[in-house]
């Protein structure tokens, strides 16, 4: 492990650089206004540091690079799915892996297997694309994470946990007949990056079992979340990631996995099922017409290798000990200058609570939206916003949904900034922040009727 001095800087260091374009603010000012203030709409060539997603934008190593090189492109049994499922036994400790392009197509292979119309999937807090799946899929889409995510302010060790007596007391009012499955999303990504304790997940577990209930996991960041544990859990603290890695998944019967996240790749995704034959049976046809080949799903062999890679290196302590740390050396500069965040921060990101940064900006009208814009005049820097925005409009009433809580979301690239980065990103927030109450609000001019925020364009209220 990092001792005190060691921990002071990335253990890794820099092989390959890709130069940053650095507009004038003038320019950005005209960049913003012509992508309809939506950060969406930019060139990445025309932002300076990219926070819009931890989602495919690490950075691989050298022995990922190299396995790249080992690519076996055969159609059928290439040896980089064998590498992979061997990888993935060993470190979850299941029998079946199956490739896809992403999670998002691991979801749509996995859920209309598990959903029948009407019946309820429940989880801490699904991502969006998961909600999407579970609905498309026939299903409804429940969320069950503690009250006390929403209470940005305090400190609380696990706020990416489920509430499991109200999740208890929804199963019994609705009957475990019309409950699909539980989803475990690791870390929970949309309260915050916030983890999910070993004991709530065995409790989850628990109540899974008593009624019958299927228990899976959404995977993405698996290992940020043993991480949490090894750090905050008693009895853990002695523990390796990959023990507890193991011990985690030991409680659900599968996962679907955005391996664009802690598997440290560009592209890709994977089911992987515990000992369920007759269920892999079924997603192996369904994976065919959707994804490709059992043994592809989507990828090349190359991409395959570099997966497997990926997942044992992401498990390096020293490793995720710098990325937990790098998160939170940014998030403890915002609150050392009094900006309001979700605290403690999470496992990809640092999230502003956009509500408390504008109270003088009504939320539909865009409260996080108008930082994001900010932070890219001010610095050329991209943030997303998780919030009105991204909320969308209630499906029967055509209202807008104003969400408890309303993020600008700091997601930081795996191994691709340093921290005299985060020293520019920190700085920014806190000029913004001197100058907050000379912002204004902004309105909608075009608005797709679904997943409005990645096309939306918007003008400044007069
Ligand atoms: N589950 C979680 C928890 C996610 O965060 C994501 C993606 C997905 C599933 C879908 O995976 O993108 O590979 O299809 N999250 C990205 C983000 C896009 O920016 O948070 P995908």
């Amino acid at each position: 492990m990092l001792d005190d001095l060691t921990r002071m800087a990335e253990p890794y260091k820099i092989k390959m650089v890709e130069p940053l374009k650095i507009l004038s603010r003038e320019e950005r000012i005209q960049k913003i206004k012509e992508a309809g203030y939506n950060p969406f709409m930019l060139k990445s060539e025309d932002v300076y540091i990219d926070l819009l997603t931890d989602s495919g934008t690490s950075a691989m190593s050298d022995y990922q690079w190299a396995g790249m090189m080992l690519g076996d492109e055969a159609y059928a049994g290439s040896k980089n799915y064998i590498h992979l499922c061997e990888v993935v036994k060993d470190i979850f400790g299941y029998n079946y892996t199956i490739p896809t392009h992403q999670g998002r197509g691991a979801e749509k292979v996995l859920f209309p297997l598990l959903i029948k119309k009407g019946q309820y999937v429940l989880g801490n807090m699904h991502f969006d694309t998961t909600k999407a799946h579970i609905e498309l899929a026939g299903g409804i889409a429940k969320n069950f994470v503690i009250k006390e995510a929403e209470d940005t302010e305090n400190y609380h060790p696990f706020k990416g946990n489920f509430d499991t007596e109200r999740m208890e007391a929804f199963i019994k009012e609705k009957g475990p007949e019309n409950i699909a499955f539980i989803l475990a999303t690791v870390t929970c990504n949309s309260a915050g990056g916030q983890p999910v304790s070993m004991e709530n997940i065995k409790e989850v577990k628990r109540i899974a079992d008593k009624y019958g209930i299927r228990f899976f996991i959404d995977a993405a960041r698996f290992a940020e979340n043993a991480y949490f544990i090894k750090e905050r859990e008693k009895g853990y603290e002695n523990k390796t990631v990959k023990e507890i890695v193991r011990e985690m998944f030991s409680y659900a019967e599968g996962f679907t996995m955005s391996a664009k996240k802690d598997a440290l790749v560009n592209i890709g995704g994977l089911i992987a099922l515990k000992d369920d034959e007759e269920l892999y049976r079924k997603v192996q046809q369904m994976v065919v017409p959707m994804e490709g080949f059992v043994t592809y799903g989507g990828l090349a062999g190359r991409d395959m290798e570099a997966m497997a890679r990926g997942l044992e290196e992401v498990l390096d302590e020293n490793y995720l000990a710098w990325r937990i740390y790098q998160i939170k050396y940014l998030g403890d500069k915002l609150r050392a200058a009094g900006i309001p965040i979700q605290y403690p921060t999470g496992g990809h990101a640092v999230f502003i609570d956009g509500k408390k940064f504008l109270p003088h900006i009504p939320q539909n009208q865009y409260p996080s939206q108008v930082i994001c814009v900010e932070l890219y005049i001010e610095a050329g820097i991209r943030a997303v916003e998780v919030g009105t925005l991204l909320a969308g409009r209630d499906p029967i009433t055509k209202e807008e949904i104003l969400p408890a809580l309303d993020f600008v979301r700091l997601t930081i690239p795996r191994r691709v900034y340093t921290n005299s980065h985060m020293d520019v990103i920190a700085e920014a927030v806190k000029r913004v922040y001197a100058r907050r109450d000379t912002l204004k609000g902004l309105k909608l001019v075009y608005e797709p009727p679904v997943l409005r925020h990645f096309l939306a364009r918007l003008e400044p209220v007069e």
